[in-house]
């Protein structure tokens, strides 16, 4: 594939630009079970994700993950792309259930394409960024309670252990978890994701061994290795009150930025739990899971903080006729992934969405790594990198062509927010566009792109869209115009 450095994107000329610091890295993410496919071969055996798709009406149009991308036969052409495209760094994600089938023995063909993927990125001088966990728990372990057991964290460790045996001479960027508010709050309570359940108890009990899992992977891989940079990436949101006079929107604010935010952040930086979102959920028995330890060990030190940012939220008590969408329009009935909040009400403001409904908050990113910079990973000393930002929009193939404009537009304007955030003493040291190509988008299925690669799931082409070549031309550059 040649990348078309002249080609026609509709971003504008602007008239100043704008260069990021040497060290930038500049990347893109996928994850394992959104791309891999070959989901029942080499040994792998069923995730929860695979269970969960087999749920009527769980999934879009009863989509799944069997073939997806089929990255794991396309990874060399997959990575040549990359190559192509100018990458620095290439996030992707191990599936557990291809590494410990059944949680059980490490599987040699499961991990032995890992390593060739690290070879192979490694042969064309991209940086790999693992992450450990990216949903996929094993279903035999969902099987014992999944993540509300607490055997499950010592399991996740031990995982991470054998895949740092196979593949940790070549790999420093070590991320645990990807969004454990997705994983517990969206898998447990809102049912939404896999395992499906919808019990705000049982949700609250796995968000906290997730954690300890992240905690206890980072103590004992980093008694390993110091020369490891381990972290997690979480999903990280600016929650603004629609009337910031209103007591009752501002506790809305409180409550989401609360579960969001602090109900990882904090532990993770500051080895406690915030009061306010003990008190909001007191009723349901949280504290009973935290064993005297798990704090500390959950607050085991770091070396980076990923943060996911895709929209910030504009939040009420009051109902709105214009409301932002979050769910996913599976036809099974969810509940609210709030235990706390199930009277928060999102509302639209005047911003453009994308294909998903999200608002475009680009200034809320600037925001919000102030934020997490000065009252966490800052005193610390910790970088933070953007693991994820991306949109999804209705693509048209066109004469073997995306004209994507939106998304360019979109992909430019949050490198500006991390440019202005940096300006301001926020130190972030890369950026990986969500996502590589388009992919498995969980309870949208096929239905929503991503990427900046269109994927024909027929034929499996792989045709960049104009916000690849515009992207390949700012790393190219290392220059924004804004
Ligand atoms: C965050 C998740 O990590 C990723 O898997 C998902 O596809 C994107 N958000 C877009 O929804």
């Amino acid at each position: 594939m040649t990348i078309v450095f002249e080609a026609q994107t509709t971003a504008g000329s602007r008239p100043a630009s704008r260069s990021f610091p040497p060290t930038f890295l500049f990347g893109a993410a996928t994850a394992a079970y959104q791309i891999e496919g070959a989901a029942h071969e080499d040994g792998r055996t069923d995730s929860i994700w695979d269970v969960f798709c087999r749920v009527p009406g769980a999934v879009v149009n009863a989509d799944d993950g069997e073939v997806a991308c089929d990255h794991y036969h396309r990874y060399r052409d997959d990575v040549s792309m990359m190559k192509d495209l100018g990458l620095q760094a290439y996030r992707f994600s191990t599936s557990w259930s291809r590494v410990q089938p059944d949680g059980g023995a490490f599987n040699p063909k499961g991990l032995d394409f890992y390593s060739r993927l690290i070879d192979e990125l490694l042969g064309h001088g991209i940086t790999p960024w693992l992450t450990l966990y990216h949903w996929d728990l094993p279903q035999a372990l969902e099987d014992l309670g999944g993540w509300a057991n607490r055997d499950t964290a010592s399991r996740f460790r031990d995982y991470a252990l054998g895949v740092h045996d196979a593949l940790g001479d070549r790999v420093t960027n070590w991320t645990t978890l990807n969004e454990p508010w997705c994983a517990s709050f969206l898998g447990y309570i809102g049912g939404e994701h896999a395992p499906g359940l919808q019990d705000p108890a049982t949700g609250l009990a796995a968000g906290h061994h997730l954690l300890l899992a992240h905690g206890l992977t980072v103590r004992d891989l980093a008694a390993r290795d110091e020369n490891l940079r381990l972290g997690i990436t979480l999903n990280l949101t600016v929650a603004d009150p629609v009337d910031p006079t209103d007591a009752g929107d501002l506790d809305a604010a409180r409550r989401i930025d609360g579960q969001f935010n602090r109900f990882f952040l904090d532990p993770i930086f500051r080895g406690s739990y915030p009061d306010d979102v003990m008190q909001d959920v007191a009723h349901l028995g949280f504290e009973q899971h935290v064993q005297p330890g798990d704090l500390e060990i959950i607050s085991s030190p770091i070396h980076s903080l990923g943060v996911n940012y895709y929209h910030g939220e504009a939040v009420s008590s009051r109902p709105s006729e214009t409301a932002m969408s979050t769910a996913a329009p599976s036809v099974r009935p969810k509940r609210s992934p709030f235990p706390a909040a199930d009277d928060v009400h999102w509302h639209l403001r005047d911003l453009p969405t994308t294909g998903m409904g999200w608002e475009v908050q680009p200034e809320g990113l600037t925001r919000l790594l102030r934020r997490v910079h000065e009252e966490y990973t800052g005193p610390t000393g910790i970088a933070l990198a953007v693991t994820e930002n991306g949109a999804a929009y209705d693509d048209e193939l066109v004469d073997g062509a995306v004209h994507d404009a939106e998304r360019v537009d979109f992909l430019e304007a949050h490198l500006g927010a991390i440019l202005d955030a940096i300006d301001e003493g926020v130190p972030v040291s890369g950026y990986f566009y969500w996502s590589l190509m388009d992919n498995f988008e969980w309870a949208w299925g096929y239905d929503k792109r991503f990427g900046i690669v269109r994927v024909d799931y027929d034929t499996q082409a792989r045709t960049p869209k104009d916000s690849a070549i515009a992207y390949a031309r700012i790393i190219q550059a290392r220059v924004i115009t804004a």
